[in-house]
């Protein structure tokens, strides 16, 4: 395969390295996913992470896999454990579906390298529609807030919520994001604010349970995030914490935008209750551990509940920000998500 760069995926002599998030900002450490076993630890540990990262590098190694003269059976195992690696962002899902129609082609090895490739310039084109519909959105002087990580770290072009973000601030449009630190894994406080200080973004690092007081100062104009998956029903699975910022945003009169390319939607899930939700190690809740070392500040034997998304349901959602433009609470009530393909 060609050499390849985006902010966090590189394709260098048929090897694949991922820009380790979990170490980020204090270290810039590529590392190798270049079998399996390796992206799928990465992909457990975060280290790649983002719904339309996920998918976009499962899919590339399945590529390089067969590059490198796996057989299609060996690739179709491959391709379901890669699926079953993280089971909330549905892009992973999505993107794997049009690998294996590659994978059923008779001349599979080039026709998976030529899919893998037009999902990366794909992600590339729908992350610059998103920012581009959603910054119409943004008012002169916003002050915006923002959770978890949705930027070029997490897709393959611009971002999604962050995107937008970015795209409104060069047209003058921003004047300050909130900036949630989002624990556990506290995405928002070493990536977003990493990414906004290197695009020249103005913002402030806030912890989470500060959103509300925020909100009733009147100093927050709209709340900007990604997803994870999108139901039929324009219910929202993202990082937890939206949804609580979701209920907040409802009772100050703020409109909560939801930012998404279509690789996000799931017409197959009827709502939210139908979204599985990833439940994760007790460990990421009693301590915090990166590269600056681990620590643990919990009783040791501390019993926690550690789900890793939560659902916001659509009737908080004042838009729907796709690659195809923004889809309105109205259009959704009458069914626009349901039966739209990925
Ligand atoms: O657990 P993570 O870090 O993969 O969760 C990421 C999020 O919840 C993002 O908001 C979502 O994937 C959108 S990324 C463009």
């Amino acid at each position: 395969m060609q050499t390849l760069q985006t902010t966090s995926l590189r394709v260098v002599k048929n090897q694949l390295f991922i820009l380790d998030q979990q170490a980020l900002p204090q270290e810039k450490s590529w590392l190798d996913a270049s079998s399996v076993e390796a992206l799928v630890g990465h992909i457990h540990a975060l280290r790649v992470r983002g719904a339309p990262l996920i998918g976009l590098s499962a899919s590339l190694l399945l590529a390089l896999l067969a590059e490198r003269g796996n057989s299609r059976d060996e690739l179709a195992v491959a391709l379901e454990t890669l699926r079953a690696s993280r089971p909330t962002a549905v892009n992973l899902m999505n993107n794997l579906d049009r690998m294996k129609q590659a994978l059923w082609q008779e001349d599979f090895v080039p026709a998976l390298v030529a899919e893998a490739l037009r999902l990366i310039e794909e992600d590339k084109q729908l992350c610059d529609a998103i920012a581009k519909a959603g910054s119409a959105l943004v008012k002169p002087g916003s002050r915006l807030l923002t959770h978890c990580n949705t930027g070029g770290l997490a897709t393959a072009g611009v971002g999604t919520a962050l995107g937008v973000i970015a795209h409104a601030h060069q047209q003058g449009l921003v004047s300050n994001v909130w900036v949630d630190e989002t624990r556990p894994l506290l995405q928002g406080g070493r990536l977003t604010a990493w990414e906004l200080g290197e695009l020249g973004v103005p913002y402030q690092l806030i912890v989470d349970s500060m959103a509300a007081s925020l909100m009733a100062k009147g100093e927050v104009d709209a709340v900007w995030v990604g997803a994870d998956r999108i139901a039929a029903n324009g219910d929202v699975a993202n990082k937890i914490g939206t949804y609580s910022l979701a209920v907040l945003a409802k009772f100050h009169g703020i409109p909560f935008y939801v930012a998404a390319p279509h690789t996000t939607l799931d017409p197959d899930c009827p709502n939210g209750e139908a979204i599985p939700i990833e439940q994760r190690a007790a460990s990421e809740v009693t301590g915090v551990a990166g590269s600056f070392g681990a620590v643990q500040w919990a009783p040791e034997k501390a019993r926690v509940y550690n789900p890793a998304f939560d659902v916001t349901p659509a009737a908080l959602i004042a838009g729907w920000v796709l690659d195809t433009g923004v889809v309105t609470p109205e259009a959704v009530s009458n069914g626009f998500f349901r039966g739209s393909a990925a």
